[in-house]
């Protein structure tokens, strides 16, 4: 199993489903290392329960230095023996050097159909623009804010009259839940390229 750690900021549902894939023997990742960039984010204590070991490397100790803190990070990664990161929920504006020293290895979630509605309040943005499809992609981090080739995604529907932003919100993590490893599994099991023959809103 490729050890990988799990970057969180806040409460950690995606590192959750995360976690409860790597629990089967024949998932090809393990868990080595949930860090966050806050102290108080709820999802360390769930990781620790499980058994994880899970750091937090505070950013507000590194002032603007954004790379500092990341070499702090990177370390931190190469100490536990990471050879993979999935960024969950992890609310940071990466520099360079992070994604160049990961280059091809490490993945994000974001709550949208990228490249549509990259950045923050998607679900906010997404009712506003009256779009009827939206949902998640995970994607290959590099140096532009939620760029990177994709590697699945998945989609639902909008109730434009009905609909709040926490509804959306809630109905679009039910399939980043189950996006996530299955895409996970996609980038280690080098099965990226493979169509996915059954007809379906889940695209992987
Ligand atoms: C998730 O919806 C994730 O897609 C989003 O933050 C939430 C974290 O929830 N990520 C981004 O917006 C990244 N641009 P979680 O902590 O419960 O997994």
């Amino acid at each position: 199993k490729t050890p990988i750690a799990i970057l969180i900021s806040g409460r950690g549902s995606n590192m959750r489903s995360l976690i409860a894939a790597c629990a089967a023997p024949d998932f090809p990742a393990r868990v080595a290392l949930v860090l966050s960039n806050k102290d108080d984010a709820a999802g360390l204590d769930y990781a620790r329960e499980c058994g994880i070991t899970a750091d937090a490397i505070p950013h507000k100790a590194f002032g603007k230095d954004r790379e500092a803190h990341e070499r702090a990070v990177d370390a931190r990664l190469r100490e536990a023996g990471v050879e993979f990161i999935c960024l969950a929920g992890y609310m940071r504006l990466l520099t360079p050097f992070l994604t160049d020293a990961w280059a091809e290895r490490m993945i994000n979630i974001h709550p949208s159909l990228l490249p549509l509605f990259p950045g923050t309040h998607t679900h906010e943005r997404v009712l506003e623009a009256g779009v009827r499809i939206h949902g998640c992609t995970v994607h290959h981090v590099t140096a532009g804010m939620d760029e990177g080739p994709i590697i699945a995604q998945a989609a639902v529907p909008v109730f434009p009259d009905a609909d709040t932003p926490d509804d959306l919100a809630a109905r679009v993590l039910v399939q980043e839940h189950l996006l996530y490893p299955a895409a996970l599994r996609k980038v280690l099991e080098k099965t990226e390229n493979n169509t996915n023959k059954a007809a379906s809103l889940l695209v992987c």
